[in-house]
Formats: structure tokens, sequence, C-alpha cells
């Protein structure tokens, strides 16, 4: 896969040297984030598969997914603004799923504004697609959450 500007991209699982990147990163794109503490405790479960995209060794990207079984829930992607649409999303995303089918993950699944079309195309452009829909799910603005889903072959 071509990356913009041919960044040398390292894509790892989540580790403490990436926790005040990863927490940074939720502070300028999120309301209510995760911090480095949060970050810490949730890698510290097997169940949680984090991972970050770095680029000349700063946390540029990151997702987090819990897996339970066959299920998981991606619960969150994000790419710095500055790094947005070079496919860095879509090689740290591609390599999260590949770990979650290696620990027997058959179907992932997440919750999206449906407001946010970027990360709509986005996860179509990943092989997700529209299951359900909750109404007013999000607050700080309240709004309808699209479920997607996406089997892991
Ligand atoms: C959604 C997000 C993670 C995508 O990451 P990214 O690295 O920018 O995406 P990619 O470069 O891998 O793009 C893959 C596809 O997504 C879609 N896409 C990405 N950016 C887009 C844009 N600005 N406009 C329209 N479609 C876009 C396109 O289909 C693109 O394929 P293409 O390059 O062939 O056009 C990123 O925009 C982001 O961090 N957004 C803010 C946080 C967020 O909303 N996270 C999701 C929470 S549910």
């Amino acid at each position: 896969m071509d990356i913009g500007n041919n960044y040398n991209i390292d894509i790892h699982k989540m580790t403490d040297k990436d926790f005040e990147g990863a927490a940074l990163l939720e502070k300028e794109i999120f309301l209510h984030g995760m911090n480095a503490m949060d970050f810490a405790k949730a890698c510290a479960h097997e169940e949680n598969i984090y991972t970050v995209a770095c680029v000349d060794g700063c946390v540029a990207a990151y997702c987090t997914v819990t897996a339970l079984y066959e299920d998981a829930d991606l619960c969150n992607i994000a790419v710095a603004e500055c790094y947005r649409h070079m496919h860095i999303g879509t090689v740290l995303l591609e390599e999260t799923i590949r770990l979650c089918g290696k620990n027997g993950v058959k179907r992932i699944f997440l919750e999206v504004r449906e407001s946010n079309s970027i990360a709509i195309n986005f996860y179509k452009k990943m092989k997700f697609f529209e299951i359900n829909r909750r109404k007013r799910y999000y607050k700080e603005p309240e709004e309808d959450a699209l479920i997607m889903c996406r089997d892991i072959k």
C-alpha cells in the first residue's frame, strides 16, 4: 500500500512508550478521551488489542479493540490530522484486524456517529457494512449511532 510522502511507519501493539502519545492524540481529537494511565490499564488486559502507527517514533495513529471470544468491538481509531487520508488508518486497521483473527475473532463490530461521513466511508472501504442503528446513542451532541460489522476470514 502506498503511504503518502513515503513516511517510515512502524505499526505495533501499543506499549508503555506509546501511552503518552496516544493520550495526546486522543485529547486533540475527542472530547472525553482516555489518558495515559487509562491506556496503560487497558493494555494490561489481554482481551484489549491496542495498536499504534508511529512516524519517526511518534504516535501518528492508534486503534483500540476489545475482543471477547469470537466477537470484537472496534472501540476507536484515530489518525493525527496532519497524517490523514494517506492510508495510515487503512494499514493500521488491517494489522489490528489481522491480530484479532490470530486471537480467534470471527466478527468485528463498531459504532460510528451517523454524521461522521469520513469515518463511514473509511469503514465501508475496509469492508464493514451497516447492520443496525442505535437511536440517540451519542451525547454532546446527541446523535444516532450506525452499527457496522465485518467478518474476519
Ligand atoms: C476515519 C480515519 C481514522 C481514517 O483514517 P485515514 O488514515 O485518514 O484514512 P485512509 O487514508 O486510510 O483512507 C481510506 C479510505 O477512507 C475514506 N476517506 C479517508 N479520508 C477521507 C476524506 N477526507 N474524505 C472522504 N473519504 C475519506 C476513503 O474511502 C479512503 O480511500 P481512498 O484513499 O481510496 O479515497 C481518520 O479520518 C480519523 O482519524 N478521523 C477522526 C477520528 C474518527 O472519526 N475516528 C472514527 C471514530 S468512530
